[in-house]
């Protein structure tokens, strides 16, 4: 059945194409952002938009009665977090303790929150399941594990029905909706900056890592496929509980299988150098998705990587033609 819903930070990558995916779905969407770090143009077509601080606006929007909460606005530099900690602190976990509060006054039954592999820090299993230690190594992962930790008590104690989504490498694009960072870190956005010429080279952040071909391994896992593990999320949520899923394929791509995937994709050369390890990556971080899979029915279709860097590289394109 359609549903109410606010969406913060719907002007961001993944929140703009989970919030399209909701329209389409025919639910009702709200979209807040304050526009820090979203684009207004991402704004996806049929939600109505608020200009703001999620926390504030929810203050009162809420009272209008809504049927969920989808949280996707904070801040998500690794790097940033760690030089700025009060930042995340503040923007992360103040804004989402405030978001929750005004869900328990206005009485918003169901909340989807943009949760991260960040939590689990180095991991001690390969892949990682719900159940293993977590452990953030910095503190953009921590302020997302404080969170995970409060929206338990408020499912506990006030009977919210609660999901939170532990995504692991994002990446592609969905229609018109990719992503656009000011200041970007992930390294498919970057490899395809070579191939449009507005980078020289790419470096590759360490080559001494314990993996076949020494460098870094992860789990890249398209945006479309995230969005519709929150579509059912929001189907699946229990009043009263709080259920944490990985998101991710189960299958990890180390950073030379992802810019030889771009070289194939773009038929650029895209040169690359290979420079020291950035602190705080871990060698390898692969999702097991089996309880999403089993519990939520979630079924990743666009698990090859070439098509997901394809979906990145025409939005890439799209976006320079613009
Ligand atoms: N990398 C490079 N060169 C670059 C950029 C990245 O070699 O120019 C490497 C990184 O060292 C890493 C891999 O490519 O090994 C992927 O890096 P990204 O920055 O794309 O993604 P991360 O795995 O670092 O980040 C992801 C999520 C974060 C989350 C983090 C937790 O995007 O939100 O996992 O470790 F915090």
């Amino acid at each position: 059945a359609p549903m109410k819903l606010v969406v913060t930070g719907g002007a961001g990558y993944v929140g703009s194409v989970c919030a399209a995916r909701l329209v389409e779905a025919g639910h009702d969407v709200t979209v807040v952002d304050d526009l820090s770090t979203g684009h207004a143009d991402a704004v996806p077509d049929g939600v109505r938009f608020i200009q703001g601080d999620a926390a504030d606006v929810a203050e009162t929007l809420l009272s209008q009665g809504f049927d969920g909460v989808l949280h996707f606005a904070a801040k998500s530099l690794v790097g940033e977090s760690m030089q700025d900690p009060g930042l995340y602190w503040r923007g992360n976990v103040l804004t989402s303790l405030r978001l929750l509060e005004a869900m328990r006054k206005h009485g918003t039954p169901r909340l989807v929150f943009s949760s991260t592999a960040a939590t689990y820090g180095e991991p001690e299993v390969s892949p990682i399941p719900e159940t293993a230690p977590t452990g953030p190594t910095n503190t953009y992962g921590a302020t997302k594990l404080a969170i995970d930790y409060a929206i338990t008590s408020y499912a506990r104690a006030h009977g919210l029905a609660a999901t939170s989504l532990r995504y692991f490498n994002v990446a592609g694009a969905y229609g018109r909706y990719g992503e656009r960072h000011a200041t970007e870190t992930h390294l498919i956005p970057i490899v395809l900056q070579v191939a449009t010429g507005d980078r020289d080279r790419v470096q590759i952040f360490g080559e001494d890592y314990p993996t076949p071909d020494g460098t870094a391994v992860r789990d890249y896992i398209h945006v479309h496929d995230l969005a519709d593990a929150h579509l059912l999320a929001l189907e699946h949520a229990t009043e009263g509980r709080h259920e944490i899923y990985n998101l991710g394929n189960g299958t990890g791509f180390s950073v030379r299988e992802v810019i030889d995937a771009c070289r194939a994709v773009t038929g650029h050369d895209i040169p690359a150098a290979v420079a020291p390890r950035r602190s705080g990556d871990p060698a390898v971080l692969v999702a097991s998705a089996e309880k999403a899979r089993a519990e939520l029915g979630w079924t990743p279709q666009h698990t090859d990587l070439q098509g997901i860097v394809s979906d990145a590289w025409r939005f890439t394109q799209q976006r320079a033609r613009a």
